[in-house]
């Protein structure tokens, strides 16, 4: 894949799932640095542990994406000690809710889904997009197949990846002629923590929502990493405000 070997990447959501397939797919392609974080310490450290076998420096930070103070100081450090960010991975994110409707929606729980998985995007891009190298750079914002269709019971959610694309198509179209290109990927389900503990709550059944893909099966982290890689990569150098799903054919009928 041209144009990822030796270069600089952020990845937010590090820890599991998406995040971690997606560091170790960059390190594999000889990524020269990756600055990863997450809440989660221990998956960043496990994330590190799988990567042992490649050569691509890593550092991690700890942070929460809602604050914006600890997302600018984390990409102003990446910057300082890699000396550029050709791109950016900005997966971290919340599933699910409590499967309340609108009316019975708690606040807070609204406050915390848009906050982490729409406003954390924002976070990370407007820090991201300060020093990010042009011509040249690429974002991926990770939104989901929620963000194209509503999803009840699930309203806070599907409203955040709605924001996301939003907020990815209308940085697309400002930093176009600086030569930075910005992506939204879709997944649809796929086999994470994310849907497993969705089902524990009972908030859905992978089944019934795998069975609604046209293959009949969850995705694996693998193949959204991917994409995503595709896309961050020279090979997607014409690639900017596109939706990619990842999803089975699950939102094509
Ligand atoms: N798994 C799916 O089926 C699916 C489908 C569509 C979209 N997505 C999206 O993919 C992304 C990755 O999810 P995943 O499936 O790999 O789940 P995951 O739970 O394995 O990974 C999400 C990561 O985000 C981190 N995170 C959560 N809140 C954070 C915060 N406030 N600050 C920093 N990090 C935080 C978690 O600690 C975790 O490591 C999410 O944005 C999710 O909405 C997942």
């Amino acid at each position: 894949m041209a144009g990822i070997s030796g270069r600089i990447y952020s990845v937010s959501g590090a820890a599991s799932g998406i995040g971690r397939a997606t560091v170790i797919r960059l390190a594999s392609l000889g990524a020269g640095g990756l600055a990863i974080s997450d809440v989660n310490e221990a998956g960043l450290n496990e994330t590190i542990k799988l990567c042992e076998r490649y050569q691509s420096k890593i550092t991690t930070t700890v942070l929460d994406v809602r604050k914006p103070e600890d997302v600018d100081q984390w990409i102003e450090e990446t910057v300082s000690q890699f000396g550029k960010l050709d791109g950016a991975a900005n997966v971290a994110g919340l599933a699910g809710g409590d499967g309340s409707n609108v009316a019975s929606l708690n606040h807070s729980d609204w406050d915390r889904m848009i906050g982490v998985n729409l406003t954390g995007v924002m976070n990370c891009m407007h820090a991201q997009l300060k020093s990010m190298t042009r011509p040249g750079g690429a974002i991926v914002n990770v939104a989901s197949t929620s963000g194209l269709r509503g999803f009840p019971n699930n309203s806070a959610y599907s409203s955040s990846k709605f924001g996301v694309i939003g907020l990815t198509l209308s940085a697309a179209g400002e930093y176009g002629t600086e030569g930075i290109r910005i992506n939204a990927i879709l997944p649809g389900p796929i086999d994470t923590p994310i849907i497993r503990d969705g089902e524990k709550k009972g908030l859905f059944d992978a089944a019934s929502i795998y069975n609604s893909t046209l293959m009949k099966r969850l995705g694996d982290v693998d193949e959204v990493a991917k994409v995503l890689c595709f896309m961050l990569s020279d090979d997607a150098s014409y690639v900017t405000g596109a939706q990619w799903t990842v999803d089975g054919g699950y939102s094509a009928c």
